[in-house]
């Protein structure tokens, strides 16, 4: 094990993490004394336009995995439609490894009101809400104590600040399906129905919440607007790519030292994430890793020295999503591994296309056949044609999703799955657990 080098420790940018440790950090008291609301001030000043443009100039992309430009999609939002305009915060992480938004919401949820006050000025939404992950009861206290600060200084409600600007901002409680952090599975069920997703296009820009022009948003996007108002675009592009700005968090869970969240430019390096995170844990070397959760191809020891930004990740083959970092060492199983986030999907799959819900339920079954020492060659095949029918003919990503890992690992660790059908790695499941799929 290594411990972290001064110079490793300077590529840390704590911008959204940096009020993550101070005394109390979630009550409104502390949170003003450290520049809290103060970007609101500055932003209620501005003309709303003016902070669309500003989030387009700052290059901002979505922190929820798609990466998609925060400021055009603001931008989308129809004005003087007669409609009414909503914001919604999707806080309804759920993809496996994936932790960056709960710490965030548990330690400085005023960053987040903030961010959301904002950016309903912004796209003039007098009504915005947070969707949170059910199981997230802790950090779901946190935002609500936090939203009733807001209220009673005047940060929220009617006439924001004396603006003239009304704003609501209702938290609301997820019942834990990972399909309901899909934007428009979001949207149904925040509206009270089965959280199953909508075809797109039309996007939630002109047809979201009650079919009225809606900014669906991650948490760490909209945590970042108070930081870019107050710093500047300029400011915000000094860190980061020329296409990936700003800011990251990483979340480094697995076989390293000292798992956790690490706040760092984007486009570092995982050779330097893990430096950061004290080396890999003893005895363990770096087998396969995957860039942003569960959802995105797996990359191996060769890809150390990727860009880890929307640019680089995606020249490697595979997608930096929500960086989640999971690190796995020749002590893992990448053919175990898979079918874990196998059954998870397969779990998770809301049933409504045949593509993900039939074929994640047949790949987990191919999964336990080699897993338990019978499988064959052909399911090799089985598995690459099944994935072939999933990706670009599912309804939502959930499905396209599943088969990143499948493939991947077949890819690089096609060995692995023939050792278990050859007979040179002992079975890890029983004959029992092959059924009830
Ligand atoms: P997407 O690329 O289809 O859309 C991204 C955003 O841009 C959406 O808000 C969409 O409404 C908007 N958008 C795209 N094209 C538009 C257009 N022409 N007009 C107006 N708006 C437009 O990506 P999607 O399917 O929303 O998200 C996929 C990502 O979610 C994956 O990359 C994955 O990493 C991530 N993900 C994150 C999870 C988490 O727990 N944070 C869980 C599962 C997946
Ligand atoms: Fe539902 Fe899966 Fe189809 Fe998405 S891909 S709509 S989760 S069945």
């Amino acid at each position: 094990m290594t411990t972290p080098r001064p110079e490793t420790l300077a590529k840390l940018t704590p911008v959204l993490t940096k009020r993550w440790l101070s005394p109390d950090a979630w009550r409104l008291g502390t949170y003003e004394k450290l520049d809290g609301y103060a970007a609101l001030r500055k932003a209620l000043k501005a003309h709303p336009d003016d902070l669309i443009q500003l989030i387009k100039d700052s290059g901002l992309r979505g922190r929820g995995g798609a990466g998609f430009p925060t400021g055009l999609k603001w931008g989308f939002i129809p004005q003087g439609d007669g409609k009414p305009h909503y914001l919604v915060v999707n806080a309804d992480e759920g993809e496996p490894g994936t932790c960056k938004d709960l710490p965030l919401m548990t330690h400085d949820p005023h960053a987040l009101v903030e961010g959301v006050i904002i950016a309903s000025y912004a796209i003039r939404a007098s009504r915005a809400y947070i969707y949170i992950r059910g199981e997230a009861v802790h950090a779901a206290r946190r935002l609500r104590s936090a939203v009733d600060e807001a209220y009673a200084k005047g940060y929220l409600g009617r006439n924001v600040l004396g603006s003239g600007f009304d704003l609501d901002l209702v938290v609301h409680s997820g019942a834990g399906a990972y399909i309901c952090g899909e934007e428009t599975a979001l949207l149904d069920s925040l509206e009270g129905f089965r959280g199953q997703p909508r075809l797109r296009p039309p996007f939630p820009a002109t047809h979201g919440l009650y079919a009225s022009p809606t900014v669906v948003n991650n948490v760490g996007t909209i945590a970042s607007v108070p930081h870019i108002v107050l710093g500047g675009a300029d400011w915000w592009k000094t860190m980061g790519t020329e296409k990936s700005s700003g800011p990251m968090i990483y979340s480094l869970s697995g076989r390293i030292a000292f798992p956790g969240q690490y706040e760092a430019s984007m486009g570092i390096t995982l050779r330097e994430l893990i430096e950061l995170a004290g080396g890999m844990k003893p005895g363990h070397e770096l087998k396969f890793w995957t860039p942003g959760g569960s959802s995105t191809p797996l990359l191996t020891a060769e890809h150390l020295d990727v860009p880890l930004d929307f640019e680089g990740v995606a020249a490697a083959g595979s997608i930096l999503g929500t960086t989640a970092t999971q690190i796995f060492s020749d002590q893992d199983c990448p053919v175990y591994a898979t079918y874990r986030w196998l059954e998870f999907y397969h779990h998770e799959s809301c049933g409504k296309c045949t593509p993900c819900r039939e074929g994640n339920y047949w790949m987990v079954r191919v999964y336990r056949r080699i897993l338990a020492g019978q499988g064959t060659h052909e399911d090799l095949d089985t598995l690459l044609d099944t994935c072939d029918n999933i990706l670009g003919r599912s309804f939502c990503g959930l499905g396209d999703g599943a088969t990143s890992s499948v493939t991947s690992s077949l890819k690089y660790f096609k060995q692995d799955y023939l050792d278990y059908i050859e007979g040179r790695t002992a079975p890890k499941l029983s004959d029992k657990q092959l059924v009830g799929a």
